[in-house]
């Protein structure tokens, strides 16, 4: 029997910081309204020229370091994103980090991204199909932010994390997942022709406080877990007030639940792999913890997934030095392809024209 382990894990965060007070500046808001709707404290925004790649690049980077793997032994690029663009940021991504043999592909899930994308992988290596996969979640919302909506532009920011999952006949890693879609809800939280999000708060509210509890039961249920169990719940960073309500809800008392709102806000596909990082930083997340990740949001659409995490994989100087060569090397490998694919055009007109 095969199975699914998170090996390595990096992230990615803009330098701007964006407190609330500065957001005041910009709309008729304050610290306190914030704070006290959301939990949310400052939240991140990427340059204007930094784009989706960049960051899903370097969270990856990351990710791959931290695994200890070399790049050609992924097989697998997904990048959960809402702002995802044409040609898909996986494709770049895949490009950019010089991955000679995978498949690559953009998921546009919105804040329930990167589990979707998580429990994707999982089955897709345990079934066999591929056996490392890069699973990236990435952000940039703050260019869909209109500034007319203070309700709506408060609450989102922008950021990347990255995991790497890795076949391994050791019993543990991703053991069970559940995912559920009701596009009924899809005009709750949608972007509008002018690229702006646009959400009905109140209706998004009573639908995460229900989601949420809801799939972390069932994924529970699925592997046998009792709330008592759990040694961590991180679910995704929308509102502190719906994961408070749904720490109640499981009886998972919130010292077992993980919260790094009051630095991000929501960063909507990033903020489960963001706060994985975070958790593992802080001690929170340990081997052999059995931990439940939950993703809600536009679609709508919510799941979760159960994990035994995984021993910490040491990293290696040796194949940190060939992965650097490797990013090197794709640059060149890229700009190569490139210049054979005009060739060939040229000669194929010029043939063409005889
Ligand atoms: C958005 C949200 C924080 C609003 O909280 P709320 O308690 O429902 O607030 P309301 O929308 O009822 O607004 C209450 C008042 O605050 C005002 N207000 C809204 N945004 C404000 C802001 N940024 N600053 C100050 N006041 C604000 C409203 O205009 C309203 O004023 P009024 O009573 O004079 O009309 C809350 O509905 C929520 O968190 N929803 C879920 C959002 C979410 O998680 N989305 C992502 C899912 S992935």
């Amino acid at each position: 029997m095969k199975y699914a382990h998170i090996i390595g894990w990096g992230k990615y965060t803009p330098e701007r910081i964006l407190t609330n007070d500065e957001m005041s500046t910009m709309m008729d808001t304050n610290d306190e309204w914030i704070r006290s709707r959301s939990g949310i404290g400052a939240r991140r925004w990427a340059r204007k020229d930094e784009t989706l790649a960049d960051m899903a690049t370097a969270s990856a980077v990351a990710a791959i370091e931290h695994a200890g793997i070399v790049v050609s032994e992924i097989d697998m690029v997904i990048v959960a994103t809402a702002t995802a663009i044409f040609p898909a940021t996986a494709c770049i991504v895949q490009d950019r980090l010089g991955i000679p043999n995978a498949g690559a592909v953009d998921l546009v899930v919105a804040c329930s991204g990167f589990v979707y994308s998580l429990a994707m992988a999982g089955d897709m290596v345990k079934a066999g199909s591929k056996n490392c996969v890069l699973v990236i979640g990435v952000e940039k919302l703050s260019p869909m932010m209109n500034l007319e909506d203070r309700g709506t532009a408060v609450l989102f920011g922008d950021g990347a994390g990255a995991v790497i999952v890795r076949g391994s006949a050791q019993p543990g890693g991703i053991l069970a997942s559940v995912l559920y879609a009701d596009g009924s809800g899809g005009d709750d939280l949608y972007l509008n022709d002018k690229r702006h999000l646009v959400m009905n708060g109140r209706e998004v509210y009573k639908f995460a406080t229900r989601a949420m509890p809801a799939a972390a039961k069932e994924v529970m249920s699925k592997v046998g877990w009792r709330s008592a169990q759990v040694d961590l719940l991180i679910p995704h960073q929308a509102n502190i007030r719906i994961i408070e309500s749904a720490s109640k809800v499981l009886g998972i008392p919130m010292e077992k639940v993980f919260v790094n709102i009051e630095k991000y806000g929501n960063t909507s596909a990033a903020s489960v792999p963001l706060a994985i990082c975070e958790a593992v930083d802080q001690g929170r997340l340990r081997s052999n913890d059995k931990t439940i990740l939950v993703g809600f949001g536009a679609g709508l659409a919510w799941g979760a997934v159960a994990i035994v995490w995984d021993v910490p994989h040491p990293s290696s100087k040796t194949k940190q030095v060939l992965n650097r060569a490797a990013y090197n090397g794709a640059k060149v490998r890229s700009r190569f392809k490139r210049a054979l694919r005009q060739l060939s055009d040229k000669l194929s007109n010029r043939s063409d024209k005889k």
